[in-house]
Formats: C-alpha cells, structure tokens, sequence
C-alpha cells in the first residue's frame, strides 16, 4: 500500500522519521542516554584489532560512512570494501577479527560469499539485515536488526537511514567498550541520534524546492556530486539514486580529488551537487566548491544556515537542512539526496519503483 504516495519510494522517503526512531527504539536507552546493545556479542569490541565490513551498492555507502564513525569515535581501525572485489580477494584476516555484513535483503550473493570467507577464516561473523529470516541473517553469529520494515522500492532509502543510524549506535557502544568514550560523550551523541528523527522531518520539507531544482536536473546528461569525509559516501549514494532511477549519468567524487581530473568535466550544462553541512572540513569543501564556479559550473549547494553564511553569490541553490552535530549530518543529508533523485526521476517519467534491468535483491553475482 503506498498511503498518499505515488509510488513506493515517496511513502519509503517520507517514513523515515518513523523508521528511524523505530531503530533508536531498539539500540538507545533514551532515558539513560546510552546504547543499550540487546544482541549478545560472542566477541568484545575492547578486544579487537579490527573491524572488516563487506556490502552491495547503497548498504556499502551505509558501512563507508559507519567507517568514519568507528574510527573516529572508538579507535577501531576498518576496512570496507564491496563484497564482489572482497570476496575474490581473499584477503588475509587475523584471527578473532570481527567481519560485519551489511544487507537489505540478506540475500545479496556476493555478500553472503564473503561471508563465508570471512567465517571460513575464523572470523567472529556479525551480520546487520532488514530481512530476518534470510540467508545472510542464518550464517551470522550475530545478527542486528534494522527494524525499518519492508522496503518495496527497489532505490533503497529507509534502509540506508536505518542501517546508518544502528551503526552509529554500534559505533558508540563500541566507543565505550574500548574506552574511547567519557559517559558525557556518549550521552551527547546519544542525544543527537534523539534528535535525528525532527531533524528528518524538517530535511523533508525541502520537497518543494528541490522539485525545482529536479526540473532542471532531469535536462542534464551528467551529474558530478561532490562530498568530504562522511559526506564523500553520501555523494557516491546520491550519484547511484540518480544513476538507478532517473537514467542520468552521475558520479560521486570526493572534493578534494577534484583537481587530480573531474575538474576538467565541468561548465555550464553539468550540475556539481555539493554536500557540505557545517562541520571541521566545511570550508576545505567550499573552496573545491569555488574552484567549480569559477569555471562556470553551476551549483546546486546541500548545506545548513552556518555553512550557507560563508558562501557568496556564485551558488544557484542552497538546499538548507537543519543544523545537527557533524556526527549525525551524514544521515541527515541523506534526505536531500534521495528527494532530488526521486523529482528528477518522477520528471522523466522512468518507472521509479521499478527502474529498468534492476533487482531489489541481487541473489545472482
Ligand atoms: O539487499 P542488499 O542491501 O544486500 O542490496 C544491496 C544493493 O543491491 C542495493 O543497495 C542496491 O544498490 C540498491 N538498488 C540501491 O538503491
């Protein structure tokens, strides 16, 4: 049932707020402003060296973003790859390492083969799934769950928000297993994934602007997307929304690579998506973002009051979302990016819930 919507990822876009508290609902003591982890863990995140996550397309983007969370907040070192390049090369795992999987469906096939690597290598094998009873799920010693319900769109959207946001709780209890840390620490974080879901709502209420903006993407032939640390994976994800359902080519970059080539791409018919909420790496994005509009690059800006403040007059469009914590930002943006694909996509009249040569669960390699 799509409710109101025209199509299955509109009603999917516009759940998020739910589907997110739903996830917190499962992973936040809110009360105690604390993770409260309820999956028993056969391996102590104090304990390990690393963190090997392995995914597919959009679930890959959710772990490429949980990267820097792990790493920033709880000193964990990660590598993540996609599970087709991982699976075939066999890379060497110490022993004891813990291996997490990410998967809609849970049924992915390259993921679950590296999963089965991963296992056969001694690893501790965690798995976070929307689908419980699948395959990805069974093979796992542990499984997290993203509560966000069916996804019927084959463009994944609430799935994306909701594997960020358990992995943003994952990463904070693993902050405090291995002292990374302070209980006032932990509380803060906690209380901005809190805040998420308003925040959310409020990002969603861009719609109307971005259907402009949409009108005029749908007559583009190329899209470059532009973002630095967390937000660089929020690009790849939003130039693969665009790419799946409006058939517009698009590429994520992250900003600083773009002097060593795209750069050379740009001038007036290519639109540069620009993801820069304010946070420590603001202005070194800005300033990427001035080198696009001095060759007379049009700009379309995914930013807050604060980042908005520091820019002049070459930027044809802001899209403004709530300011949050740089922690939670990379959800956030998330929303923009999705609405801007789904408006371009509806403007070309594709078939959004059901775009060409696409499978919602990709159980071939
Ligand atoms: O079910 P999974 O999360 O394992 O699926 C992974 C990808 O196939 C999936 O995210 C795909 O990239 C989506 N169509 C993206 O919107």
């Amino acid at each position: 049932d799509k409710g109101n919507h025209r199509h299955f990822m509109a009603k999917e876009i516009y759940e998020q707020p739910e589907t997110i508290s739903h996830t917190l609902s499962h992973y936040v003591d809110m009360g105690a402003e604390r993770v409260a982890i309820r999956e028993a863990l056969p391996f102590d995140f104090a304990e390990l060296t690393r963190l090997t996550m392995s995914a597919c397309g959009t679930a890959y983007y959710a772990g490429a973003v949980a990267k820097y969370w792990f790493e920033r907040y709880a000193r964990l070192p990660v590598d993540i790859d996609v599970a087709s390049e991982f699976r075939y090369r066999e890379p060497p795992l110490a022993p004891g390492g813990l291996s997490l999987f990410i998967s809609q469906s849970g049924e992915t096939a390259d993921t679950l083969a590296a999963l089965r690597y991963c296992a056969g290598q001694g690893q501790h094998v965690a798995s976070l799934v929307n689908t419980l009873e699948s395959t990805i799920a069974r093979e796992s010693g542990v499984v997290f769950p993203i509560l966000c319900g069916p996804e019927i769109g084959v463009a994944s959207t609430k799935a994306l928000t909701a594997q960020l946001t358990a992995l943003a709780s994952l990463a904070i209890a693993a902050g405090r297993a291995r002292g990374a840390l302070s209980e006032e620490q932990e509380a803060e974080l906690v209380r901005e994934l809190v805040r998420l879901p308003t925040a959310v709502s409020q990002a969603l209420g861009t719609e109307a602007q971005i259907m402009d903006i949409a009108k005029r993407l749908s007559k583009a032939k190329d899209v470059l997307y532009l973002g630095r640390g967390p937000m660089y994976p929020i690009a790849l994800e939003g130039a693969l929304k665009l790419k799946e359902i409006s058939y517009i080519h698009a590429e994520g970059y992250a900003a600083g690579e773009l002097k060593h080539g795209p750069i050379a791409l740009v001038d007036e018919d290519m639109p540069v998506i620009v993801i820069a909420p304010s946070d420590e790496l603001v202005d070194k994005t800005l300033s990427n973002m001035q080198e696009v509009a001095a060759r007379g690059g049009n700009i379309i800006l995914i930013t807050d009051k604060k980042g908005a403040e520091t820019v002049g007059q070459d930027v044809a469009d802001i899209i403004l979302i709530p300011e949050v914590s740089s922690f939670v930002a990379p959800i956030l943006a998330t929303i923009p990016v999705q609405l801007l694909a789904y408006h371009t996509a509806v403007f070309m009249g594709t078939d959004v819930d059901q775009p060409r040569n696409l499978a919602k669960s990709v159980t071939v390699e």
